[in-house]
């Protein structure tokens, strides 16, 4: 790797396959940064301990994760992938940052409030200091740019407070990063009913995901929500039916996304024939990766090679920051 290369990193959790939002908010961008920056790319697993408490399925979730990584455009030869877990300097990072973040900012966290509604009996500690632990992952390899979708853009906002208190008290020790995505705006994915973002373990039907079968893609395009049409000349159009064309977008030609979006604005538009074209379209986009990642994960010990070696790279990026942080705060007694 050059020296003087900006540094990336992000990261996802392993609550489930990687479905479109994971790839257009995310990998996408990953897979174009490894050929610019210096990167590095991981599995959240201990972010899914606050919602998935059962580790049972843990190992062959990160497994099949990582091969739908390397799948969708990650090459292991340009880029660091490992396991947060293998990477015991940050919690260490995560304590001190603790310190630096206020109970009342982490209470009014979008995503914990989500959270709070969505498991109102599991209301745990990790859950209220998730974006520490994720100010933690992203500053101890003191990250410039964080690619992720519009969901993450607050989490990145608190990583550049934690990052700016930090070196205001303590020195300069850490850029200060950004939420990045090559397109103007970062990207939120919507779920095929139109009610929020697509998610890798909530309403599966609604959820495209990288390894679902042909079948299974055209019945959940088949059955995404639209409605009779517009009845006035270009209309503002519907979320849900927003939602449909952004995908078009994405996995079909320019042309076809035209001739749809003119027949909307003419009020002549006809979703099923718009619904089987955007099926088709998407199962010619996925199809390669979904058989890639079923060949990578045929081999399970390539995989955890590739984890090995991701993390002893890892490791020393993380161990160099900490020394920093260490020699910051005054701990150095040894
Ligand atoms: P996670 O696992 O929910 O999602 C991984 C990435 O996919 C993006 N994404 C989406 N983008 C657009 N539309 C959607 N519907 C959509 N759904 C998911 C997310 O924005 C994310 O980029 N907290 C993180 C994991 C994490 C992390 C980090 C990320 C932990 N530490 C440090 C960056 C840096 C999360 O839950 O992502």
């Amino acid at each position: 790797m050059e020296k003087n290369k900006e540094i990336v990193l992000s990261g996802i959790r392993p609550t489930g396959f990687l479905h479109l939002g994971n790839y257009f908010g995310a990998l996408k961008n990953w897979a174009r940064m490894q050929n610019e920056y210096e990167c590095y790319f991981f599995i959240a697993d201990w972010h899914s301990l606050t919602t998935h408490a059962d580790t049972s399925g843990l190992k062959s979730m990160t497994r099949s994760l990582v091969s739908e990584l390397i799948a969708g455009g990650l090459d292991p030869d340009k880029c660091t992938i490992y396991a947060q877990s293998d990477i015991p300097e940050i919690p260490e990072l995560y304590l001190y940052l603790n310190m630096l973040a206020y109970k009342g900012e982490l209470e009014k966290t979008v995503t914990f409030k989500d959270k709070v509604r969505q498991q109102p009996e599991n209301i745990n500690a990790g859950l209220l200091t998730y974006p520490v632990l994720q100010a933690a992952d992203i500053l101890i390899h003191r990250a410039h740019y964080v690619p992720v979708g519009k969901d993450q853009e607050q989490h990145i906002e608190m990583t550049r407070n934690f990052a700016e208190r930090f070196n205001h008290r303590y020195g300069e020790i850490f850029p200060v990063p950004k939420a990045f995505s090559y397109s103007e705006d970062l990207v939120k994915i919507l779920s095929l009913d139109g009610s929020g973002k697509m998610s890798k373990s909530e309403q599966q039907m609604n959820t495209i995901y990288l390894n679902d079968d042909d079948v299974l893609i055209t019945k959940k395009i088949m059955k995404a929500k639209t409605d009779q049409g517009p009845v006035l000349a270009n209309s503002k159009k519907p979320e849900y039916i927003q939602g449909l064309f952004t995908l078009l977008g994405l996995v079909s030609s320019h042309e076809i996304l035209k001739k749809f979006e003119y027949d909307f604005n003419h009020c002549q538009i006809r979703y099923g024939d718009m619904k089987k074209q955007l099926a088709e379209d998407m199962i010619r986009f996925i199809k390669p990766i979904r058989e890639r990642a079923a060949a990578l994960q045929s081999d399970p010990v390539q995989i955890d090679k590739i984890l090995t070696k991701g993390a002893e790279k890892a490791r020393k990026s993380a161990t160099a920051t900490l020394l920093e942080v260490r020699k910051a705060l005054g701990f150095r007694y040894l």
